[in-house]
């Protein structure tokens, strides 16, 4: 999409696929002078609610007003959010061309989050259509913003676009199939990242068999592919400072192994690598705006497919940290993959902190649906600004509760622990507790992701299918490292 930041245009080149969006404050409307506006307006019952929309015939086409509400003073998302309505209106339209008039004195920084949020609603995975024409499904391709802040605006802009792209990235890695991503592709197109500052590296099974990872690795012995891990390093920050660490569940497809899942919906588990994919677009997106920090990614890569070399229920592993898992369930794949992905991470950088992202179980999304990502954490304090990063990037966090009780349901009979818990209930805390003993003592934050990585109807802020859900969240969490 072409974005524009500009101080004026030419009437005459309104026409049939360029449409002017007007945005409104519910006060301005009993200030309009002109009566057939005015009239028309009360007609359609519009009073510019917060994206109430009303859209008005001109001479040539139409024109749309946006309403913004009353608020003087719009927070960020509330602006990407009056983008993304611009966005979806203009599309319906099947305008190509969009003009925006913004009535009131806003920033540079207010408009640059306008457009972001028009960006992103604008995403749409299409590489695989063929035969549909396009020209029946006109997208919005030019947005053209009027300010009087051109430089001011373009400058807010230009992180929010490299953000933006990254975001497309982790969605593009999540909607693909799992045919064309697989470990070993997976693994090379990461490596084929070239960023100034931006060092990969990435381990095959030999490497993994050598540092011990017999729990990572015992997930993927039943693929024909390769498990690999890929790890970012990026260091924008003082020298010697302890990084920030972000691990990622890449499970490129969950068949669920010899405890396999029911056919219904099964397809969904291409998304299985959906915190691996955050993980790569954060850190491309750190190197990109050089982040004054320093950061390390880890992600682990698998298929958990059945086959006659597959692991089996019952099976004991020893994980990378010494400690012994029984394999109740193969389903219960993510947090074995975590486990040795986690550990490594912890020793070898001795990170400040870190976060790990997973779509690591279904019984998150029973207890939060599509709207919350579970938290779970051993630090009060990163619990804290997790949430609040949330509140400001719209990618909310609610944390749930980890204790001793939980832990006790994955004590197993046999071995250190095992990978499902007893019981029946908190499914989503006794993996996180299974997490945990792979931390130490390490600030840490996990966060479930199974419930908004996807999202089947879409949202406000983006069109149906990939989220790219924690990319925002994380960057903010890192931006208040910086300061
Ligand atoms: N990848 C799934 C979790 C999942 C479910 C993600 C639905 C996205 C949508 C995970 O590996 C899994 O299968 N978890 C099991 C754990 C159980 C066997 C203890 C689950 O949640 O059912
Ligand atoms: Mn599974
Ligand atoms: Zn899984």
């Amino acid at each position: 999409m072409k974005i524009n930041f500009i101080s004026s245009f030419n009437n005459k080149n309104i026409s049939n696929n360029r449409i002017v969006v007007k945005l409104i404050n519910s006060s301005e409307i009993n200030k309009i002078k002109n009566n057939e506006l005015k009239n028309y307006f009360s007609s359609h019952k519009f009073v510019a609610k917060f994206l109430e929309s009303c859209i008005v015939p001109n001479q040539n086409n139409f024109d749309i007003y946006l309403g913004i509400g009353q608020d003087k003073k719009l927070d960020e998302l509330k602006l990407q959010k009056i983008g993304a309505k611009i966005f979806a209106l203009g599309n319906a339209m099947k305008s190509a061309i969009l003009i925006v008039e913004s009535c009131l004195d806003y920033t540079g920084s207010n408009h640059a989050d306008i457009v972001f949020g028009a960006l992103l609603q604008s995403y749409r995975f299409n590489k695989y259509f063929v035969k549909k024409s396009t020209d029946k499904n006109i997208l919005v391709n030019e947005i053209n913003f009027l300010t009087k802040k051109t430089a001011d605006s373009q400058k807010h802009f230009s992180d929010l676009n490299i953000l933006a792209k990254n975001i497309f990235m982790v969605r593009d890695l999540v909607s693909e199939p799992s045919n064309i991503l697989n470990p070993e592709t997976y693994s090379k197109l990461c490596s084929e990242i070239k960023i100034k500052g931006l060092e990969i590296e990435v381990l095959g099974e030999k490497e993994m068999a050598k540092l011990g990872m017999n729990s990572l690795l015992g997930v993927g012995v039943g693929s024909e592919k390769e498990s690999k891990l890929v790890v970012f390093k990026y260091n924008g920050g003082k020298k010697g400072q302890a990084p920030l660490a972000f691990v990622g569940k890449g499970v490129t497809f969950d068949t669920g192994g010899i405890s396999i899942k029911p056919a219904n919906n099964m397809e969904d588990m291409k998304t299985d690598m959906a915190g691996s994919a955050v993980v790569v677009g954060l850190m491309k997106n750190l190197a990109e705006r050089k982040a004054k920090i320093n950061a390390v990614g880890v992600i682990g890569l698998v298929e958990n497919m059945p086959s006659g070399t597959a692991q089996r229920p019952g099976d004991v592993v020893k994980s990378m940290s010494g400690q012994t898992i029984e394999v109740i369930n193969t389903d219960a794949e993510g947090r074995l993959v975590l486990a040795d992905a986690l550990h490594y991470t912890n020793t070898k950088f001795k990170p400040q902190l870190i976060v790990d992202l997973a779509t690591l179980t279904g019984a998150i999304i029973v207890a939060l649906a599509d709207v919350y990502a579970g938290l779970f954490s051993n630090d009060d304090k990163l619990s804290t600004m997790l949430k609040e990063c949330g509140e400001t990037t719209g990618e909310r966090v609610w944390r749930l509760p980890l204790g001793e009780e939980y832990d006790e349901m994955i004590n197993s009979d046999i071995a250190d622990m095992k990978n499902v818990g007893s019981g029946r209930g908190a499914g989503s805390i006794t993996a996180a507790q299974f997490l945990q003993r792979f931390v130490g003592e390490t600030k840490w934050a996990h966060l479930d992701i199974a419930g908004v990585a996807w999202k089947g109807k879409g949202d406000a802020m983006a069109h149906k299918g990939a989220t790219g859900f924690g990319v925002k969240l994380l960057n903010e969490l890192v931006k208040k490292f910086e300061k």
